[in-house]
């Protein structure tokens, strides 16, 4: 029975082109969840768009001297651009910066203020008194308080996941100025989380444990077990929706209150188009909704959207939100300021016709239950080994054969044999087996069985060898190509939601129409009814006997050794440039006199104990030995020295420096450190003699 589905994938923010980690995460997976809904008949609407609000956008247009709408237009077409090279099939691409976006959001926010569902509240926010401005979200930059990470941003932190409230931060300071801001007061509007805490409970915790993955639940559990508590949704900021209430001049909507607003907007954008009704897909109690995103995002999709869809009232809840964990590239992080990524549009121009590959390759590897690595090894590997020599070779095979053999028609089989119908049978069975992988957001399994069915395929064809049966039994052989011909198109139509441009190629060469049917041809027949999944899994004929097929043509050529080289010198390449980038000449400090100089007491003193800060990246406890006594100085070499390798040396120390509380430890000195010409940070020792001092970094 048709069902009526809305699909969501998250909305890319436009502050940057997309790359694999983009595509892995989020949109080939949604891509091919809603291709293979489509191809089961369904009612299915694919919603997408760019994320045009945000200080992140703010920020790169400050950086290039330009305005957010110069970046956000850049952005916007780029991408754009990349799904659709890539095949994605939205059926509606928005932009939260639209008209209609904006109305949505800004009557969403007044339906909730007109309810009472919010906080009015006026609070201390970190300003930034060198800017003077207020800093929200990713204009601050400090530790994070759940994991200790230092460069956690004042919204959230990407390595433990977490979001949070800028004044969270421990140390913040301005990602503008690098100043440390100061508190400053402010009114905001506040949805009170803790109010829906009991309907999330029982939502998620009871009503989700067993079909929500793993991770996406567990982020989601511990959420709510350490207790919600009333997130601002407003900002003061110029860019973004202004908020449309008494005293919110000046103030925008959080960009992640109006970023899944924009589902709906899109989807009312494309029922306008289409002469729809976009409410069924929205409020409509049958609509299946499901939301495609990256594990960052876990929380606004899992908490705080439904929250505001379960406060304005009369929206559907998502029935699954199959994030994804991350993809990492060579064994490093994704990172776009460092230029660690494998950009779409790059890609193309260095690989035109390998869309597929990489929808594959980022499938068969996609960081489901896991961050996974992405390796050109494994991308060449993937295409070599099984693109090409399962997949493009049983096909080949099958076409060049029934070329040669009978001019491209299709022969009419004589009597079956049980291996003949076994593998029918085991064909017929395929649909099944991927659909439910698929249906359960099981993209890499469902992706090797479709591998398996063409491994079927050789795998006759090698037991039957119809190239040595043609000497002696001409009759065995046209059955054989028959029913290899019908492996061949099953191919065809189960391969499109996973390799849409291989399984268009694949249908023209098999004169089999986009949709399935049959061309019909002046030998062949033609067939009415539409080949279609179901077709396959019910082991109806695919392709009839006397139907004309088409040349070989190939479907997938080999990566060379070559091609990836150049991939691994390029990221090297990066990487050169990253490192030159970073290391900039500080500049000599202010003059200082001998008498400030003398003020210093620094003496040798000898590292006797060491052990590493917990939850702390950088810092070393250390007790040291200085001649006067034995005392606790915490340094931040922990990076460069393990707290092993440390105990024993004999180092420069600054006794007479304040003592200084470090995470809670006091700190009763300082080892000086230098840095060599290659940037490796080593120790002032007495003992080395050879070492220069070229310029002391204070640790
Ligand atoms: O993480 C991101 O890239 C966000 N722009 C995703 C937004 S999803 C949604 F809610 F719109
Ligand atoms: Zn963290």
């Amino acid at each position: 029975m048709s069902k009526r589905i809305t699909i969501t994938a998250a909305l890319p923010y436009t502050n940057g082109p997309i790359h694999i980690g983009h595509l892995a995460g989020v949109y080939v997976p949604a891509d091919i969840y809603a291709r293979y809904l489509r191809l089961q008949g369904n009612d299915v609407a694919f919603i997408c768009g760019s994320d045009e609000h945000g200080v992140p956008i703010t920020i790169k247009a400050k950086k290039e001297g330009v305005t957010p709408q110069d970046i956000v237009d850049k952005y916007d077409a780029i991408i754009r651009k990349s799904f659709s090279d890539f095949g994605i099939t939205f059926d509606n691409y928005s932009r939260t910066s639209a008209e209609i976006h904006h109305k949505t959001a800004s009557d969403f926010f007044k339906n909730l203020y007109d309810k009472g569902e919010f906080i009015e509240e006026v609070t201390e926010q970190l300003y930034d008194a060198e800017a003077n401005q207020f800093l929200a979200d990713r204009f601050v930059v400090g530790t994070c308080p759940k994991c200790g990470n230092e460069e956690s941003y004042g919204d959230q932190c990407e390595v433990c996941g977490t979001s949070h409230n800028a004044t969270d931060l421990i140390d913040p300071k301005s990602a503008i100025t690098g100043a440390t801001p100061v508190l400053k007061e402010t009114k905001h509007w506040f949805l009170p989380l803790d109010k829906h805490e009991a309907f999330l409970k029982e939502w998620i915790i009871e009503g989700h444990k067993k079909d929500w993955k793993p991770n996406v639940y567990g982020q989601c559990k511990s959420w709510i077990d350490d207790g919600l508590r009333p997130r601002a949704v407003t900002r003061d900021l110029d860019w973004g929706i202004p908020v449309p209430v008494e005293g919110g001049e000046g103030k925008v909507l959080y960009v992640w209150f109006d970023a899944p607003i924009g589902y709906i907007s899109s989807t009312k954008e494309w029922a306008e188009r289409e002469g729809k009704d976009w409410e069924p897909y929205w409020k409509d109690e049958d609509t299946k909704l499901v939301h495609f995103i990256g594990k960052d995002n876990i929380v606004f999709h899992c908490i705080i959207f439904p929250s505001m869809l379960k406060a304005h009232g009369d929206y559907v809840l998502p029935e699954n939100v199959p994030a994804n964990e991350f993809l990492n590239l060579e064994g490093n992080k994704l990172s776009t300021s460092k230029n660690w990524a494998v950009w779409l549009h790059e890609y193309l121009e260095e690989f035109p016709e390998k869309q597929d590959v990489l929808r594959y390759v980022l499938t068969a590897n996609a960081p489901e239950t896991k961050d996974n690595d992405f390796t050109w090894k494994d991308f060449q590997a993937r295409n070599n080994n099984e693109l090409v020599a399962i997949f493009g070779n049983f096909i080949n095979r099958v076409v060049v054969l029934t070329n040669k053999y009978y001019e491209g028609v299709v022969p009419t089989p004589g009597e079956l044999t049980e291996v003949d119908k076994e593998t029918l049978a085991a064909v017929k069975a395929y649909p099944e087996v991927i659909a439910s992988s698929i249906e359960r957001y099981r993209f890499r399994e469902a992706s090797q069985e479709l591998m398996n069915l063409a491994r079927l395929g050789n795998k006759y064809l090698a037991d039957e060898e119809p190239w040595k049966v043609i000497k002696e039994d001409e009759a065995r052989t046209k059955t054989i190509m028959y029913v290899a011909l019908q492996i061949a198109s099953a191919l065809a139509i189960v391969s499109e939601p996973f390799l849409p441009f291989t399984s268009k190629k694949l249908k023209k060469i098999l004169r089999l129409t986009q949709n399935g049917n049959v061309i019909p041809t002046e030998q062949g027949t033609s067939d009415e009814e539409s080949l279609t999944w179901n077709t396959v899994s019910e082991g109806a004929e695919l392709l009839p006997a006397n139907h004309q097929i088409g040349k070989q043509e190939l479907l997938f050529t080999k990566v060379e050794d070559k091609e990836v080289q150049a991939q691994l010198d390029k990221l090297e390449a990066s990487k050169k440039a990253n490192e030159a980038a970073n290391k900039t000449v500080e500049p000599q400090k202010e003059e200082i006199t001998w008498e400030d100089f003398s003020k210093l007491d620094i003496r040798v003193g000898t590292i006797i104990e060491a052990e590493k800060m917990p939850k702390a990246k950088k810092l070393l406890v250390l007790k040291v030995d200085t001649g006067i006594d034995v005392r606790t100085i915490v340094s931040g070499i922990a990076e460069s020295f393990t707290a092993e390798e440390v105990v024993g040396k004999k180092v420069t120390v600054l006794v007479n420096l304040a003592p200084r509380k470090l995470r809670g430890v006091e700190s009763e000195g300082m080892i000086l450190m230098t840095e060599t010409a290659e940037g490796q940070l080593v120790f002032v020792n007495p003992d080395e003699k050879e070492q220069v001092a070229n310029g002391l970094t204070i640790s």
